[in-house]
């Protein structure tokens, strides 16, 4: 019975554990469908012993916070922003107003819009010193290591930022990671390709000025073409939050120190970085150059079949039917394709799906793709190496690290994250100095 069904049958809703070393049974309310694990620590065989506490690798059964930002039903395929239905969004709406929903968790009347659009437009030049450090990468630097350490380096510029108490200084530093990120993601592509660092145009829309930033040569202007522009914007809105996800985890766990946002943002960048996580894309299109031919896919199945690799952009710890959001990408994969031409490892990749769909191994385990099978494909045909693949979801995701970041900040029951461990090594050792050791 659920707590909500309990409480109208007129029960309480707890839940009795019997600790079977003691005999004591104890009631734990339960709210929100969940326990508090502090009321497990409560349960202890004597005064003076540790209370029970939760073993829980990879946090797959615990609620870290209460959030207001983003809704998923994993079973259902459902994901929604502030309640409002992630198809909606990525159909009508653009990156900025839902950055602006995500920060402010309603959307902006008129006036709000083109105050937070002229905000972020304002703020997306860095300091000339950052053109310094980056240069001083080496030619071949991952772009998302720089994007990494040049984020990190911003709380260096930004002293003031550390003032996390307060909400306009909270405002201030919200707005200049948004509109600087991508100055930073185009500045590492372009370092990368041993060009000059384009300076935003503040003449053009977030996606565009971007698009410039990355692609413009000797040309005046840069003219993006309309349809990849509003293409890359949706893919941007697709990756702009998904709850307590690893990279929001890390923002939160190390914003939860009330260090500055930079730094929490840096850590979630470190996380993103990672092939399970947001590396998985760049995995992707890696693993479909490899198969190379339709005629590859059954021997490669059976490879995965066998334990010996995954099928990346497959499986998700929270989506267990297809993730909303390769859907809406695969839609964004036909409007890309009509400018770009098709990208011949579409081929593979759909008909790789379809054999994965139809096969036992991934029906029983509820694998479908997630929004990195077939984000890569866009990106490649954007021109994107597959390094920069990461880079552009860590953009997307900056206002939901910082919705969360600024959550966190003000609820008052977190906590400086400190999990507990299980500790199974050796105890009270006696130390022999190296010298005798080595005698
Ligand atoms: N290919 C083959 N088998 C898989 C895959 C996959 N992609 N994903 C999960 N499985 C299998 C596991 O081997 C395991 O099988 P078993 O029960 O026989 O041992 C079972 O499915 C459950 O897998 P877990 O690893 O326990 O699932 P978890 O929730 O911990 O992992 C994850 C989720 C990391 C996303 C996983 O599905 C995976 O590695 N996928 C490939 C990488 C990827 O695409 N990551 C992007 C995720 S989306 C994002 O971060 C933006």
């Amino acid at each position: 019975m659920t707590d909500v069904s309990a409480a109208a049958a007129g029960q309480a809703a707890s839940l009795t554990v019997r600790d079977n070393r003691t005999g004591t049974e104890y009631d734990l309310p339960i709210v929100d469908g969940t326990i508090k694990a502090a009321d497990l620590g409560k349960i202890r065989t004597a005064d003076d012993e540790p209370g029970l506490a939760v073993y829980d690798p990879g946090f797959v059964n615990t609620a870290s916070c209460r959030s207001a930002v983003t809704y998923i039903d994993g079973e259902k395929g459902i994901l929604e922003y502030r309640g409002y239905p992630i198809e909606q969004l990525a159909e009508k709406s653009n990156f900025l107003e839902v950055a602006y929903l995500l920060i402010h968790g309603e959307l902006p009347t008129k006036a709000e819009y083109e105050a937070w659009v002229h905000e972020i437009t304002y703020h997306t030049f860095v300091h000339e010193n950052v053109k310094g450090f980056m240069h001083g990468f080496r030619y071949d630097a991952h772009p998302m290591g720089m994007l990494m350490a040049s984020v990190g380096a911003l709380s260096t510029f930004y002293p003031d930022a550390r003032n996390i108490d307060d909400p306009d200084n909270r405002h201030m530093q919200i707005v200049r990671m948004i509109a600087k990120m991508p100055t930073l993601g185009a500045w590492a592509f372009r370092h990368a390709q041993g060009k000059p660092f384009i300076y935003p145009d503040n003449e053009l829309s977030y996606t565009e000025n971007f698009l410039s930033m990355l692609f413009r040569m000797s040309e005046q202007k840069f003219a993006a073409d309309p349809r990849l522009a509003k293409a890359l914007d949706v893919l941007l809105i697709l990756h702009a939050d998904h709850e307590q996800n690893c990279s929001t985890n890390a923002v939160r766990s190390v914003g939860s120190s009330q260090v500055d946002p930079y730094s929490a943002v840096a850590a979630g960048i470190g996380a993103l970085y990672g092939p399970l996580h947001g590396g998985a894309n760049e995995a992707v299109l890696r693993m479909l150059k490899r198969i190379g031919t339709k005629e590859n896919i059954p021997a490669f199945i059976e490879g995965v079949k066998n334990g010996n690799e995954r099928l990346m952009g497959f499986g998700h710890r929270v989506y267990k039917n297809y993730d909303p959001r390769a859907k809406l990408i695969k839609k964004a994969c036909d409007d890309v394709f009509e400018v770009t031409g098709v990208n011949p490892l579409l081929e593979i990749a759909q008909e790789l799906e379809k054999i994965a769909l139809e096969d036992e191994y991934f029906v029983k385990r509820k694998l479908y793709p997630n929004v990195d099978f077939y984000s890569g494909l866009i990106y490649e045909a954007l021109q994107f190496p597959p390094e920069m693949f990461t880079v552009l979801f860590a953009i997307g995701r900056t206002p939901g690290w910082l919705a969360q970041w600024n959550e966190l900040i003000q609820d008052k029951e977190q906590k400086i994250a400190r999990p507990k461990q299980i500790y199974t090594g050796d105890r009270t050792l006696t130390f022999v100095p190296a010298e005798e050791r080595w005698a």
